[in-house]
């Protein structure tokens, strides 16, 4: 993985399909002077709430549905390549990338997921570790390969569950320690 030369920023492009509070915290995170990344762009596969903090930061932002995912895969690579992007972070982004996308970033992608994984990859993963009495959840930084949050990992922090726990306090807590990984892994990446 380049390193940081100069005082260039690494051009960064977030994907999203959701609310956003992990890209907000990553344009935030890329407004300090120690952020390795800028972000450039976000892409989103549907009109999703996050898009709002494009606005907010006058960043530039694309809507590319995929009910054709070979057909948005080539425009987001050709929006990439434009945009000189060589660094992406997915945050809550629903759709799977395929083998093919992921090769012309090899090493270049990363993902934050709900859950310490190995365990509980895909959805709702709360409700699953709650369901299975389990006694802690958290969250976890890794690169994003063809199967689906397998990936290396970079950085995972656990999250105690409690007695009464519900799906609202532990999704909470969890997000709250993404907010922390997710700039951390980064600067992990590339320091
Ligand atoms: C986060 O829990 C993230 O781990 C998962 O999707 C959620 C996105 O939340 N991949 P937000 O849109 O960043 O608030």
């Amino acid at each position: 993985m380049a390193k940081l030369i100069g005082h260039k920023k690494i051009r960064t492009a977030v994907f999203i399909s959701g609310r956003g509070t992990n890209l907000k915290n990553l344009i935030k995170f890329s407004k300090t002077k120690k952020s390795p990344i800028s972000i450039d762009l976000i892409i989103s596969n549907k009109k999703a709430i996050g898009l709002r903090y494009a606005k907010q930061y006058r960043i530039e932002k694309k809507i590319i549905s995929f009910k054709n995912k070979k057909i948005a895969e080539n425009k987001i690579l050709n929006k990439l390549k434009k945009e000189n992007i060589e660094f992406i972070c997915l945050a809550g982004f629903l759709e799977i990338l395929s083998k093919r996308f992921i090769k012309n970033f090899k090493k270049k992608i990363i993902n934050i997921h709900p859950s310490y994984l190995p365990k509980y990859k895909g959805l709702n993963t709360s409700v699953r570790a709650l369901k299975n009495k389990e006694k802690f959840s958290g969250c976890t930084v890794h690169y994003v390969s063809s199967k689906l949050d397998s990936g290396k990992i970079i950085i995972q922090k656990k999250v105690q569950i409690v007695k009464n726990e519900t799906k609202n306090s532990l999704d909470k807590k969890i997000i709250k320690q993404e907010h922390r990984i997710y700039p951390a892994a980064i600067l992990k990446i590339f320091n």
